[in-house]
């Protein structure tokens, strides 16, 4: 059998320099090892934004604590001399089954802000998803990028909505992924502190005279009565496919595919949203059953190494999606951060696939999670 010899771990990059703060990615083992780099080059109260979460925080804690409390089950000598990472997402191939969760104003992080993060996601073949409220605009991420998806968050204006969507779509955007548990914004008591704004100029798709606290800018641009009408009538404005980013029970997985949507992200916003919803790793399964061929399911919140993907994708997710660690990661070391986040995240899962003997991911099994 051919012996195959390679770095198990992400090869070794330069000394980057940020600022006053100095990067050694040589040295970042870990995706977590952005977080303090990232509060270091960072406005305390944009941290704080991006760190934060709902109430007492219970559910960004849970996320990733329901990773913490399952157990896996490898299989061995399944004579695998090398792992395949890759699968497809929407019938696209990415390198591996990880993807870029939607988060607002990454210029607040790194002044590239998303046309970074869209670059090595593109660079890496693996899919970004933009926000609504990016702060590089839906052409420039979409030139940037590799058939970014686009995060749509419905406005109260239908006009306004459609524009959104229309120019994704023309700009060469793969999927509409339409974010569907923000009909209001959640009380982030960190956000409400520090009377959070963002300045207009971050505002890159939206009108030019938007000011004021974020919670509220959010609440006036946004959609508080969306209904399953509105995704009905968005299958009227575009022929992308639509993602329903959101949902977290077979009761709501089982009306979006009488509806006929392409994917459903199980997500609670990275626990920003309400405070003591089920971890996302907890919900996974019920929505996994009840959707089954009818379309593709992904999960987001709290994935941090390999071992979260494997697991995740164990129990029937498709993809995941990461949103802090990139955005950390951009933070710390603009671009080449990225890219190492995404080299680590890479590099991990293939070693726990290995592990679990599975050559491919679609070897995995669901009795191999406890
Ligand atoms: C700072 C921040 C901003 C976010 N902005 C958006 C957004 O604009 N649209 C959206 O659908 N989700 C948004 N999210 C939620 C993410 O898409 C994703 O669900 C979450 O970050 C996943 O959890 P993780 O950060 O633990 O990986 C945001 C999350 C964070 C942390």
């Amino acid at each position: 059998m051919t012996h195959v010899y390679r770095s198990r771990h992400p090869p070794a990059i330069n000394l980057m320099v940020m600022g006053r703060e100095e990067v050694d990615l040589e040295r970042i083992l870990t995706v977590d090892e952005f977080t303090e780099p990232a509060r270091g080059a960072m406005d305390p109260k944009a941290f704080a934004y991006f760190s934060g979460g709902a109430g007492y925080e219970l559910t960004l804690a849970d996320n990733i604590a329901a990773f913490g409390r399952r157990r896996l089950r490898p299989r061995v000598l399944r004579g695998i001399a090398d792992v395949d990472t890759r699968t497809t997402m929407l019938g696209r191939e990415v390198s591996f089954p990880v993807a870029f969760a939607p988060v607002g104003f990454n210029r607040l992080a790194h002044p590239e802000g998303e046309v970074a993060v869209t670059r090595a996601a593109a660079a890496a073949r693996i899919v970004h998803c933009c926000s609504t409220f990016s702060s590089r605009t839906i052409e420039d991420v979409g030139a940037a990028g590799d058939r970014p998806w686009f995060q749509l968050y419905a406005s109260y204006d239908r006009s306004v909505t459609d524009s959104l969507v229309q120019r994704a779509e023309a700009a060469g955007y793969q999927a509409i992924a339409v974010t569907v548990d923000l009909p209001v914004v959640g009380y982030r008591d960190q956000e409400l502190r520090n009377s959070f704004e963002v300045p207009p100029e971050f505002f890159a798709n939206m009108r030019p005279d938007i000011e004021g606290e974020l919670a509220d800018v959010v609440f006036h641009e946004t959609h508080q009565g969306l209904s399953w009408d509105d995704i009905d009538r968005l299958r009227s404005v575009t022929s992308l496919p639509i993602v329903l980013k959101g949902i977290l029970t077979a009761e709501d997985a089982l009306i979006a595919v009488e509806h006929g949507v392409d994917g459903i992200i199980v997500s609670n916003h990275g626990g920003r949203q309400l405070d003591r919803s089920i971890a996302t790793l907890d919900a996974l399964e019920e929505v996994v059953q009840t959707a089954g061929d009818s379309c593709e399911v992904y999960l987001d919140g709290g994935v941090r190494r390999g071992v979260d993907v494997v697991t995740a994708l164990a129990l029937g997710a498709r993809a995941v999606f990461v949103g802090r660690p990139y955005l950390y990661a951009l933070a710390a070391a603009g671009h080449a951060g990225v890219s190492r986040c995404i080299e680590i995240l890479r590099a991990e899962t293939e070693n726990v696939l290995h592990l679990m003997g599975a050559a491919r991911v679609g070897d995995l099994s669901r009795d191999q999670v406890i």
